[in-house]
């Protein structure tokens, strides 16, 4: 070979992405960019309502540092040249051991909302819940993602006649899951949102539109799109507000829990555990899973890490019920350390939601490209070659 062809072999042209927001995703090599693409693309008050957490964000910060205090124990000498990702999570084989979780108001957060949400979640292999609070009906989510698995989560509001339309809905729609939450009682706002002057929905007040103004592209496509709604509880009736407040239950009891085990015949999970009592509870009224979670640390400051409490629930009733755990995930070597530990699955919440800002369903897209890239890397280097193999020896908490 001459020298100026070796030359040339060596100087090669970089990939360019000529659209400005494709070449964002493309530099993000881990959710902490995305997170920042995501800061930039849309405003303020949009990503804090999505950033955010509860008061002085504590619960939130505390399960993220435990995720990343979490040190694996590897194994060398395991032939790793296959790999597996599969799991079976309630019932069903999926290609990836994670989930993602329900987030109400999607297209407040890119114009594109659920649909593009549940497409990627399709094409990656994994569920998606749809939150009460979702932007888009049950129907158009399901009819976006027709091979997709499909979560619903149910705000279990104090007016029944309306929960059995939302399980009517969900019914219909084909979902095969209900996800009860539980750690919502009532409905408080957080301070990020406070000082934004951030309504749900979204009201847009001088300031509000002047910052909106920064960011064009997220303005211009909203508009397109017109305001977003809650179009679950559309169905249910009254006015956006009203529906929202109807639907946290400060009376929710575990008599609740066992009327919708008997009402609902898909999969039941209760999501918004807290403790190892609470896990017990539920599991003796027959619900299928249980699902650590303090919200993404939205509601209790200084709960308790879900993460934490994970192996002693699976300990107490992992042999009944599946568990599952949120909360402070930021990459795929925590999904690892969650299954490792005894989850059955984990579930993402801000991680794809730091995409879906960032870049809409391409956003989405790029988010399960770093998380799954992550997953496969962590477990190689931990010397497994499926997920099964995942157990407490591959972790330690520091
Ligand atoms: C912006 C936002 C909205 C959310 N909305 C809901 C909701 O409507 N229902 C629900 O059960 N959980 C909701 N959650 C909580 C998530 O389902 C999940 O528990 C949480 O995001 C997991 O934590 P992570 O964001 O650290 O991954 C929301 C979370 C965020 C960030």
């Amino acid at each position: 070979m001459s020298k100026s062809a070796r030359m040339s072999t060596l100087i090669k042209p970089p990939k360019v992405a000529w659209n400005p927001t494709e070449r964002r995703l493309l530099r993000a090599a881990g959710i902490a960019d995305l997170r920042d693409v995501a800061r930039r693309a849309v405003p303020r008050m949009v990503f804090d309502y999505c950033d955010g957490a509860a008061d002085s964000e504590r619960s939130l910060s505390r399960a993220r540092e435990t995720f990343a205090n979490i040190e694996f124990q590897p194994s060398v000498l395991r032939d790793v040249s296959h790999l597996d990702t599969s799991r079976t999570v309630l019932g069903k084989r999926q290609k990836l051991p994670f989930a993602l979780a329900p987030v109400g108001f999607n297209r407040v957060m890119h114009a594109e909302g659920e649909p593009a949400v549940a497409s990627v979640a399709q094409q990656f292999g994994i569920p998606y819940s749809v939150s009460t609070l979702a932007t888009t009906s049950l129907a158009d989510v399901a009819a976006a993602a027709p091979e997709g698995r499909h979560w619903f989560q149910l705000y279990f509001a104090e007016d029944r006649a309306m929960v059995k339309e939302l399980i009517a809905l969900a019914e219909e729609a084909k979902f095969d899951t209900i996800l009860l939450t539980l750690d919502t009682p009532i409905s408080v706002p957080r301070r990020r949102d406070i000082r934004n002057g951030l309504t749900i929905p979204p009201s847009m007040s001088v300031g509000t539109i002047a910052e909106a103004f920064l960011h064009p592209g997220w303005w211009m496509r909203q508009w397109r799109a017109g305001t977003p709604s809650p179009q679950v509880l559309k169905a249910t009736g009254g006015s956006a507000s009203d529906m929202i407040k109807r639907v946290f239950n400060p009376r929710l009891s575990i008599d609740d829990v066992e009327w919708l085990r008997g009402a609902w015949s898909g999969k039941l999970v209760a999501k918004g555990v807290q403790s190892v009592a609470d896990a017990r509870r539920v599991a003796d009224v027959g619900v299928d899973g249980v699902w650590l979670s303090t919200h993404g640390g939205r509601k209790l400051d200084r709960a308790p890490v879900p993460v934490e409490l994970l192996p002693h629930v699976v300990d107490e009733v992992g042999d009944r019920v599946e568990v599952l755990v949120d909360t402070g995930i930021t990459s795929g070597a925590d999904i690892v350390a969650a299954i490792a530990l005894g989850a059955t699955a984990a579930v993402v919440g801000r991680a794809y939601q730091y995409g879906l800002m960032a870049g809409g369903r391409r956003g989405v897209v790029r988010a399960m490209e770093i998380l799954s890239r992550e997953i496969e890397v962590t477990m190689k280097l931990l010397g497994v070659s499926s997920v099964g193999e995942l157990n407490r020896s591959h972790v330690r908490f520091r």
